[in-house]
């Protein structure tokens, strides 16, 4: 579906004279920072100008329930904004995103949060525009269910951050299912884009200077199985990679049961995809994945992280929930031994959340949180204890990155990411931003490395 406007003009006219400010309050993950550059996009394009936490007039949240917390974080904030609504600002309130797609939220809003104006779930930007307007001009105030979570939208006006570095959605919502997990429940089943369309916007943002490409999806190696036609993951990195200007190629997340040999050997042969892999483990035990139906097994796990591994130069970022329902300490040290193992260069560790709705909700638990935070703080111990080694690796090499700008403690000194999305550190003056340098790496810091420009 193409994205139009029809609301754009009328909106651009009212904000001449009343220059009303935006704010977007992003929860989540990627894919919802994504979702925020649209909104972003779509604010700019009809006339409001970016405000902050303080003082603006629409207030946006883009809302998560992969974890807990968020629902609290969302319900605290509206709390502050009702006061200026009492006190007769002009203030409207937006919630859009995953938390929304919830019964029970929505009943919440409805229920206490009537002071709410727009209220839409995911996949929702090509309503938003006619919602803000009936709120803004209108006066309207709906708190309703619209489940657009399967629809695709195209040329949706984009607003990055970044100069250099641009996130692109290629696959929306996901298929899967694992047992624990919210996503498929609230973003609906999976959608590719077209590859004409990527490419079309990559080559965009090539000419406007952009060097990196985060591909972007639940799953990003299901894209495609929706065509007709054979179009593949692979193919479509194929395709990416000869774009002139674009110097790096990223993509999250990958499923391990669909990372096949092709990819592999697409990955092996390019010289433009990142050498830095994201590949979810979640649990290093079978049977523990089996109850999460992941499709695969701690062996087959293994072999393929240590096949990606004889890349020259890759290293390997997962996602690792710890303490789902009744995992047993022998269990877990399975996923212990998956880490030592493989040895992860970046891992993001979670605590086993229930989700409503979810089969692993309907699991017994007897886990207690204590022992959970435990297993959590051990799994950050090992990390932390091989991180050094694997940063050691890298000492006395040069890599080649895009200098991302100043760092925040010196005025001096400059960052940049490896491939191996590394964070480095080094000398350099303003005239090399946004540049490709090489840089060799002269000591590592566990967070960070420190380099020198080779000239
Ligand atoms: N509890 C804890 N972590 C979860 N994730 C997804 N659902 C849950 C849950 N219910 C984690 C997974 C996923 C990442 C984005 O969030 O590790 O890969
Ligand atoms: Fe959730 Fe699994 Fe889909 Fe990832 S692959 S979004 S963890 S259901």
């Amino acid at each position: 579906m193409k994205f139009v406007n029809s609301y754009k003009e009328k909106l651009k006219k009212y904000n001449d004279e009343h220059k009303l400010k935006y704010y977007i309050d992003t929860m989540g993950c990627q894919m919802n920072e994504n979702d925020s550059l649209k909104y972003a996009g779509i604010f700019e394009s009809m006339g409001f100008e970016k405000g902050d936490e303080n003082n603006s007039n629409v207030y946006l949240f883009n809302t998560c329930c992969v974890r807990e917390n968020a629902e609290n974080t969302l319900f605290g904030r509206l709390g502050m904004l009702k006061k200026r609504k009492i006190n007769n600002e002009e203030v409207y309130i937006a919630i859009v995103g995953c938390m929304t797609q919830q019964e029970h939220i929505l009943e919440k809003i409805k229920k206490s949060y009537r002071f709410v104006d727009i209220v839409l779930g995911t996949s929702c930007m090509s309503i938003f525009p006619e919602k803000l307007y009936k709120a803004i001009i209108e006066g309207e105030r709906k708190v309703e269910y619209i489940d657009m979570s399967n629809s695709l939208e195209e040329e949706v006006p984009i607003k990055y951050e970044d100069k250099y570095k641009a996130s692109v959605s290629i696959i929306y919502g996901c298929n899967n299912f694992c047992s624990y997990c919210i996503v498929p429940y609230v973003r609906g089943r999976e959608r590719s884009r077209k590859p004409e369309d990527i490419i079309s916007d990559i080559k965009k943002l090539a000419k406007e200077g952009y060097k990196e490409i985060m591909l972007l999806g639940q799953n990003v190696n299901s894209y495609g199985n929706d065509f007709k036609e054979k179009y593949t993951f692979p193919m479509l990195l194929q395709d990416i990679e000869k774009i002139d200007g674009i110097e790096i190629i990223r993509f999250m997340s990958p499923h391990p049961k669909d990372f096949k040999d092709d990819l592999i050997e697409v990955i092996k042969n390019s010289s433009k995809i990142a050498r830095q892999i994201h590949l979810p483990l979640q649990s290093g035990n079978t049977e523990i994945l089996k109850k999460m139906n992941r499709k695969y097994t701690k062996e087959e796990y293994i072999s393929l992280a240590l096949k990606l591994k004889e890349i020259p130069d890759v290293s390997l970022s997962t996602d690792i929930i710890v303490g789902f329902p009744n995992e047993t300490e022998q269990q877990f040290e399975d996923t212990l031994d998956v880490v030592k193992k493989v040895e992860f260069d970046q891992i993001y560790m979670f605590i086993y959340s229930k989700r409503n709705g979810t089969v692993a909700a309907k699991m017994e638990d007897e886990i207690t949180y204590e022992q959970k935070v435990d297993r959590l703080e051990r799994l950050k111990k090992l990390y932390e204890e091989t991180l050094p080694k694997l940063n050691a690796r890298m000492v006395g090499k040069t890599y080649k990155l895009i200098v991302e700008g100043k760092s925040k403690n010196n005025d001096k000194l400059y960052t940049g990411r490896t491939s191996q999305n590394k964070v480095v550190i080094f000398e350099a003056d303003d005239s090399y931003i946004g540049k490709v340098v090489n840089v060799k790496i002269d000591s590592e810091h566990l967070w960070y490395l420190k380099g020198t420009i080779e000239k």
